[in-house]
């Protein structure tokens, strides 16, 4: 009898020992076989940052693609703060500022509140730029598309 029980253990240690390693390989490390677009990572380990978008100093602005687009950002924005004290993107880009500054100023809509009441100073859901505005760079999209830029904005 002691000796069915052994014989029937071992085999039972042995197949779960194949189904083991045949997991192993076709899902080798602790993702489970998923891959996204930033590739296989395990996830023990920590996986090296990308490389810093290029963004240059001096640029044309791309065009929208469709009405009511943020414009993006066509220079740089290394350490220019946003935060519970400061706005660096409104020391030159608030109503105030901007003629000194050169740059484009905030249109009225940033001055809304959501039920659309124009506040005297910009619309707390507008503080925090890079929420919308992103800087423009010449990043390879991830995924193919097909996407057409609105007929009105059409050039051709
Ligand atoms: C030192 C001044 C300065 C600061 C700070 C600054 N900008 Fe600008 N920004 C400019 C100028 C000048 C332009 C116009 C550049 C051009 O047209 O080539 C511009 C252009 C832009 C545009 C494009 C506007 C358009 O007409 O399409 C956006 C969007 C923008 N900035 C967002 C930001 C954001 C967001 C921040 C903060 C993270 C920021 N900027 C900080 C000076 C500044
Ligand atoms: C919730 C999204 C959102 C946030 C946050 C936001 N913007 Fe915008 N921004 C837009 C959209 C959408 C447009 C284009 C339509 C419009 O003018 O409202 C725009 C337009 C602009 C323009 C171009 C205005 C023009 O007349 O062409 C500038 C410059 C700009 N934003 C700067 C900023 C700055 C600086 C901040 C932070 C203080 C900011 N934006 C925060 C969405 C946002």
């Amino acid at each position: 009898m002691k000796r069915l029980m052994l014989a029937l253990m071992t085999v039972g240690l042995l197949f779960t020992g194949v189904a083991h390693s045949h997991n192993e390989e076709l899902y080798p490390g602790g993702h489970g076989g998923v891959e996204s677009l930033r590739g296989i990572t395990e996830l023990d380990t920590t996986r090296p940052a990308d490389e810093f978008k290029h963004y240059p100093r001096d640029q044309g602005v791309i065009e929208s693609d469709y009405v009511y687009q943020p414009p993006l950002i066509p220079h740089t924005v290394r350490n220019y703060e946003v935060s519970l004290n400061a706005n660096k993107c409104l020391s030159c880009h608030s109503w105030k500022n901007a003629k000194e500054s050169g740059a484009t100023k905030i249109s009225v809509t940033h001055y809304q509140t959501r039920e659309g009441q124009v506040l005297s100073d910009v619309s707390p859901r507008r503080y925090f730029c890079q929420q919308c505005h992103v800087p423009q760079a010449d990043a390879k999209p991830l995924v193919g598309n097909d996407f057409k830029r609105v007929e009105a904005l059409r050039n051709e």
